[in-house]
């Protein structure tokens, strides 16, 4: 259903390669009954752009890609959702250039577990769910 909420996905998956585990940095990019809806006047979502990067770069093992259904705030359409360890970060109004900092972002945190912090183009879509 359209602006429900999303209600399933894995939230914990740790990292054990440290001392101390780390929670996976994830991204839940949605493609749902608006985001990326043509025919709703949205910009298409580059899914297999996205997939084909996480593939090709091995991103996986860093950061948990996943192509949602509905998040819930489809007014802020293109919308995706970054989780770090227990902060949550929704971004919204998504085009090709915030994707492609999306896998920036992904490579970035495969060099190095530390550097989480988004990019500013990114910052700039940032926005608070109503709850
Ligand atoms: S379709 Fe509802 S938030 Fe993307």
């Amino acid at each position: 259903m359209c602006g429900s909420p999303l209600t399933t996905t894995t939230l914990f998956e740790y990292r054990f390669d440290s001392e101390v585990p780390i929670l996976q940095p994830k991204i839940a990019v949605c493609n749902g009954c608006c985001c990326g809806r043509v025919d709703k006047g949205n910009k298409e979502i580059p899914v297999q752009k996205l997939k084909q990067a996480w593939k090709e770069k091995n991103l996986g093992n860093d950061v948990k890609l996943s192509i949602s259904t509905c998040l819930g705030p489809c007014s802020r359409n293109n919308v995706s959702l970054i989780t770090i360890d227990s902060n949550r970060i929704w971004l919204g109004s998504l085009e090709e250039e915030h994707y492609d900092s999306i896998i920036d972002w992904a490579q970035q945190i495969s060099v190095n577990s530390e550097h989480t912090e988004i990019p500013e183009n990114l910052k700039s879509q940032r926005f608070i769910p109503l709850s």
